[in-house]
């Protein structure tokens, strides 16, 4: 039978960006409130940033979701590399114009400019540090029309170097770092994670003392945290079928966390 509590509570820590997912972390929504409200702030550009695996897809998403009924707002989570391919695609969306051959960026910000319209649509570009600097000029370009307002996500941790870059020397970017959970903030997320599943009994394995071990060896990333659950939940399921007598389910063991960050290669054997 594939149906026990924790083979439910693996398939919890699958690594995957849906809105309905989406848990309120303290730090989060206070971004999440500025981002809403710079999003109505007409040319200002919102600069994402912050290491693999601290929660940018999941928020843009959360906010696309949100702001989808009463906003024009398009996501856009896989970079589109091709220029002409870009500016097509965004004629399409946001003035629903069809473009069968070339549109070219001067083509592309005189059709924008001409554009009458009540309301700036919100474009969200995902992995942005995929774009090409020339292309990443012209998307400021683009946003310095007011015809459309621009957020971004990059995988960049280092402010320092990001500012370095001209297209984000100016003031117009309002920038946003997504860090790694603290330790409290990754209790509260795996918890509300397995709560979210009904899988009560298995919220309930995981103290303080657990959840500090498991931020040792995540330092509090979230995707690294999901592969750990993942491979810890994984190894119960297994003993729960074969050996359902030697498991302590009041407690995670710290034998099997520290098995898993192995798997994972978090840690070293
Ligand atoms: N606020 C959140 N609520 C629920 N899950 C989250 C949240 N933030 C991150 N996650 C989880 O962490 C994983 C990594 O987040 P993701 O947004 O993909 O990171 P990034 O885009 O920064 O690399 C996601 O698959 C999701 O499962
Ligand atoms: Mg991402």
């Amino acid at each position: 039978m594939k149906s026990d509590i924790f083979d439910i509570s693996k398939d919890v820590f699958l690594d995957t960006v849906n809105a309905k997912d989406y848990i309120e972390l303290d730090r989060v929504s206070i971004f999440y409130q500025s981002l809403t409200d710079s999003v109505l702030k007409p040319l200002k550009m919102v600069l994402l940033y912050g290491k693999p695996g601290t929660g940018k897809s999941m928020f843009l998403t959360k906010l696309h979701n949100d702001l989808s009924a009463t906003k024009k707002i398009h996501l856009y989570k896989t970079p589109i590399l091709d220029e002409n391919e870009f500016y097509k695609t965004l004629a399409q969306d946001l003035l629903s114009i069809a473009y069968d051959g070339e549109l070219n960026f001067t083509q592309f910000m005189k059709i924008l400019n001409n554009s009458l319209s009540d309301e700036i649509p919100i474009v969200l570009l995902d992995e942005a540090q995929l774009y090409s600097n020339s292309l990443m000029e012209k998307i400021r370009l683009l946003s310095d029309t007011r015809k459309v307002k621009f957020v971004i996500t990059l995988h960049k941790t280092d402010k320092e170097d990001l500012i370095a870059k001209e297209h984000f020397q100016t003031r117009i970017w309002e920038t946003i770092e997504l860090k790694n959970s603290s330790s409290s903030e990754l209790k509260f997320y795996i918890q509300k994670k397995l709560l979210k599943a009904n899988c009560f009994d298995a919220a309930s394995m995981f103290q303080d003392d657990k959840v500090n071990l498991i931020y040792k060896l995540t330092k509090g990333n979230y995707r690294d945290t999901n592969k750990l659950l993942y491979t810890l939940f994984q190894i119960y399921s297994w003993y729960e079928e074969y050996t359902p007598g030697k498991i302590n389910k009041n407690k995670i063991s710290n034998k099997i966390i520290e098995m898993s960050a192995i798997h994972v290669g978090l840690l070293n054997a």
